[in-house]
C-alpha cells in the first residue's frame, strides 16, 4: 500500500508521515530529503543552482540512500556519507527549490522514488507524490496549516537543531519556497483531487496522526 503525504513547507508533513509509517510498520520515504541531498552535492562541488546542465549531470550520478532507523528516525546517506543534519542547513534550504524545479532532476529523482516505493508498503512525503510520483496511491493526504503557524513550527524546529535563525528569516524562506514550488512548470505543489485535506493549524501532532489513522481504517 502506498500512502502519499503532500503539502507546503513547514506544515508538519515529515513529522506526521514518519510517525504514521512507524505505527503502521511501513517504510518512510522523505522525498524532500532527496532534493536536499542533491542540492548539498551541488554546493559542495561549487555548482550553483542556476547551472542546470551540471546539476543534471550530478543528479544522474548521485547515490542517495534513505535509512529507516529502529527508533523511527531517518538517516540520509549521500554517496556513502551521513548528511542527515547537513541537508537542513540554511544554505541548502535557500537553494533547494531552484534545484527541484529542473525537469530532468525531477525525472531522475522521481524514478528513484518509484523504485523505493515499489519495494512494499510505504509512506512518502513531498510536493508531488499524489499528483505525479504515485497518482494511483491508495491513500492521499494534503497537510496544510496557516502561514503564521507554519513559520512558528519551522522556527521552533530550527532552534531545536541549534540554528541561529530569526522568525523573519524563516518567514522569508517559507514564502520564497511556497512561491517557487507552487508556480513552477514541472510538477507544481497541488492537492490531488482525491487527496484528503487536513488543516493542522489548531491540531497537535497526535491529533493529526489520529485523524490520518481514522481515514485509513
Ligand atoms: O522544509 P520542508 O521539510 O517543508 O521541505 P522538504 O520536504 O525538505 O523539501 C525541500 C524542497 O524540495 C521543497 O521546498 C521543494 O522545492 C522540493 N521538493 C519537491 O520539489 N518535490 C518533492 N516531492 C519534495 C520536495
Amino acid at each position: 500500500m502506498i500512502i502519499a503525504v503532500d503539502g507546503p513547507a513547514g506544515a508538519g508533513k515529515s513529522t506526521v508521515a514518519k510517525i504514521l509509517a512507524k505505527q503502521l510498520g511501513f517504510l518512510y520515504i522523505d522525498t524532500g530529503a532527496m532534493y536536499r541531498a542533491l542540492t548539498l552535492k551541488a554546493l559542495e562541488n561549487d555548482v550553483p543552482a542556476g547551472d542546470e546542465q551540471n546539476i543534471i549531470r550530478l543528479a544522474c550520478a548521485v547515490k542517495i540512500e534513505l535509512r529507516n532507523n529502529a527508533d523511527g528516525s531517518l538517516s540520509v546517506i549521500l554517496d556513502g556519507r551521513d548528511v542527515s543534519l547537513d541537508i537542513r542547513k540554511p544554505l541548502i534550504t535557500q537553494f533547494v527549490s531552484d534545484v527541484a524545479k529542473i525537469k530532468e532532476v525531477r525525472q531522475v529523482l522521481v524514478k528513484m522514488q518509484r523504485e523505493l516505493g515499489s519495494r512494499g508498503d510505504c509512506v512518502l512525503d513531498g510536493r508531488d507524490i499524489g499528483t505525479v510520483v504515485f497518482p494511483g496511491a491508495q491513500k492521499k493526504f494534503f497537510i496544510d496549516a496557516s502561514a503564521k503557524e507554519r513559520i512558528n513550527r519551522r522556527f521552533k524546529e530550527l532552534k531545536g537543531l541549534g540554528q541561529d535563525v530569526s522568525e523573519d528569516d524563516v518567514a522569508g524562506d517559507l514564502s520564497n519556497r511556497d512561491k517557487i514550488d507552487s508556480t513552477r512548470k514541472n510538477s507544481p505543489l497541488r492537492k490531488a483531487p482525491d487527496a484528503i485535506y487536513i488543516d493542522t493549524t489548531d491540531l497537535s501532532i497526535e491529533q493529526v496522526v489520529g485523524k490520518m489513522l481514522g481515514f485509513l481504517k
